[in-house]
């Protein structure tokens, strides 16, 4: 009897481990939709590679990317080659080799990998589908795919399955503040780089600030002559103190264009962020016409908020706005262009006899509505937006512009908690969700020195670590009906504490693949306890091996 248990114990161990054996484990960020598995495997070894003629040209250039690092990590030449006699909807069971294929009834950004024995099947009906399929895709394969090095040991072997998969938002972003700490064009793309692995679609570059204008305007040179340099940083939290050291940098149009041109290829469209009225010391500090008093202005050598705004009762300041906002609709073909409005005092307005006599002009009073300063930005806000429209574009703007009266068609960016988005989208606004409470990834991780060091001034009760952020349900507190309205989730990276490429990846990395699955996957499919298995199973040495500095869990 005894005899009999024990071979029964051991059949269902056999058993136990042949199905733990057999089964695959997946560690996609952001975890996709839904993967159905089913028996057997692929060998990507020297599996040819097939593209429908319908591509776009950046497409198929990721591709070849992907089909080259194969070739190349797997030791076993294939071939890339344009795909004839097939369609999306050609039976997976008669096709050899890795197949893309365009499926225009697709929803936007959606894809849906098939691996049988035979072939892989890719359709997507546009260029961030098929990227996203490629991300994931790299996903199921073994790690050393990001080696850039032969892994001839390495298993290239993936198991059938299908994936599919679209986002849950439509606006999956992330800003990176260049004026504090200026980056160059190459760490830029380094960052682009990442987020582009997590399905990350609009990079908000915040290019303008009281601490140095970034970027180049042909029409007025002092911008960057003067204006992108400042005399010292603040490096403590004595805001009367600076390091003497002059500091600055900017982006020059073909630089930008660089830029632009290399998000777009990532699936990313580059959102630039012109902060008015507010945060423009460095350009009054090259104009000083635009300020109320006339100036001298000095760039700023501290952080925090500056009571010197521009003028916004004179005409010239208007003209020098939209002067700037031409070049600016140049060089970024984005539907949205930001026009910050955040933190903009009142003092020097209230000063100001060409801004009061705007006010009267206007004929704004204080009432419950809000009060004469914050109608005039309201004024400031509905003409630049006015004069975007006219080029076809689009406002985002920090949620005090919903302060007052906000014209229709704007889109608030709520981030001093969620409340603003909660007003927002009940009073019919579209809203990305950056709530500081959750989405500001200069906020400290922890309470170790290195994390204090690095969000010095910011609050000192809680940790803004991955899991802090991982809970995040945007649209908890939204009224009913008024989802619609959410466009999607964005981090932001402020500057004033990173001083380098490390820091920036360590404030960054693990919190951008929790952002991804707040931005991308369904609720249902969002565990914070997997994710965390998938960070430690995979990638944390996926960014181990592509050189990204970050955060233990
Ligand atoms: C902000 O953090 N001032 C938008
Ligand atoms: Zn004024």
């Amino acid at each position: 009897m005894k005899k009999l248990a024990i071979i029964a114990l051991a059949l269902f161990l056999g058993c136990s481990l042949e199905a733990k054996k057999t089964e695959p484990v997946f560690n996609i960020i952001p975890e996709p939709q839904s993967i159905s598995v089913a028996k057997g495997t692929f060998n990507l070894k020297g599996a040819n590679f097939n593209y429908d003629s319908f591509l776009e040209q950046a497409t198929i250039e990721a591709i070849a990317k992907l089909s080259d690092g194969l070739v190349f990590c797997s030791g076993k030449v294939s071939s890339l080659a344009v795909a004839t006699g097939v369609n999306y909807g050609t039976p997976i069971t008669s096709l050899r080799g890795i197949y893309f294929l365009k499926d225009a009834t697709m929803s936007p950004e959606s894809y849906k990998i098939e691996i049988a024995r035979n072939a892989v099947k890719i359709t997507a009906p546009d260029h961030n589908g098929f990227l996203y399929a490629i991300s994931t895709f790299k996903q199921i394969m073994p790690v050393e795919i990001y080696a850039g090095k032969p892994a001839l040991k390495a298993n290239w072997k993936i198991p059938c399955c299908t994936v599919t998969d679209s986002p849950r938002f439509a606006y999956r972003g992330i800003m990176l503040d260049c004026a504090r700490h200026f980056f160059t064009v190459a760490e830029v793309k380094k960052w682009l780089d990442v987020c582009a692995m997590y399905k990350i679609n609009r990079f908000h570059w915040h290019l303008t600030e009281d601490q140095g204008w970034r970027l180049e305007i042909k029409k007025y040179p002092l911008l960057t002559e003067i204006g992108s340099f400042r005399a010292g940083t603040q490096k403590t939290s004595d805001r009367s103190k600076h390091d003497g050291q002059r500091y600055g940098g900017y982006y020059t149009q073909a630089q930008v264009k660089e830029i632009v041109e290399y998000a777009g290829k990532l699936g990313i469209t580059v959102i630039p962020e012109l902060d008015l009225p507010g945060h423009m010391l460095g350009a009054l500090a090259s104009y000083p016409w635009l300020g109320c008093t006339g100036g001298p202005y000095q760039v700023w050598t501290r952080w925090g908020v500056c009571d010197q705004v521009l003028c916004v009762g004179k005409e010239t300041t208007f003209e020098f706005l939209f002067n700037v906002l031409d070049e600016i609709c140049e060089l970024f073909p984005s539907e949205y262009i930001h026009i910050g409005g955040d933190e903009c005092p009142k003092k020097e307005w209230d000063k100001c006899p060409v801004c009061q006599a705007k006010m009267d002009e206007l004929g704004l009073v204080d009432n419950e509505n809000g009060t004469r300063g914050q109608k005039l930005q309201n004024y400031v806000t509905k003409r630049v937006q006015d004069y975007l429209a006219t080029k076809g574009r689009k406002i985002i703007g920090w949620d005090e512009i919903l302060e007052g009266e906000l014209k229709e068609g704007a889109t608030v960016m709520s981030w001093r908690g969620t409340k603003g988005g909660e007003k927002a989208s009940a009073l019919g606004f579209d809203v990305i969700m950056s709530p500081t409470t959750y989405c500001y990834l200069d906020y400290r991780q922890g309470d170790t020195d290195l994390d204090m060091s690095m969000g010095a001034g910011y609050p000192k009760k809680k940790s803004y670590d991955a899991k802090n952020l991982y809970d995040y349900e945007p649209l908890a507190g939204i009224q009913e009906g008024a989802e619609k309205h959410i466009l999607g989730v964005q981090g932001n990276m402020w500057t004033e504490w990173v001083h380098n490429d490390p820091e920036l990846f360590y404030m960054l990395i693990p919190r951008l693949q929790a952002l991804s699955e707040v931005q991308w996957t369904i609720p249902e499919n969002r565990h914070y306890g997997r994710w965390e298995q998938k960070m430690k199973a995979r990638h944390i040495k996926t960014m181990e091996i592509l050189g990204y500095n970050y955060r233990p869990l």
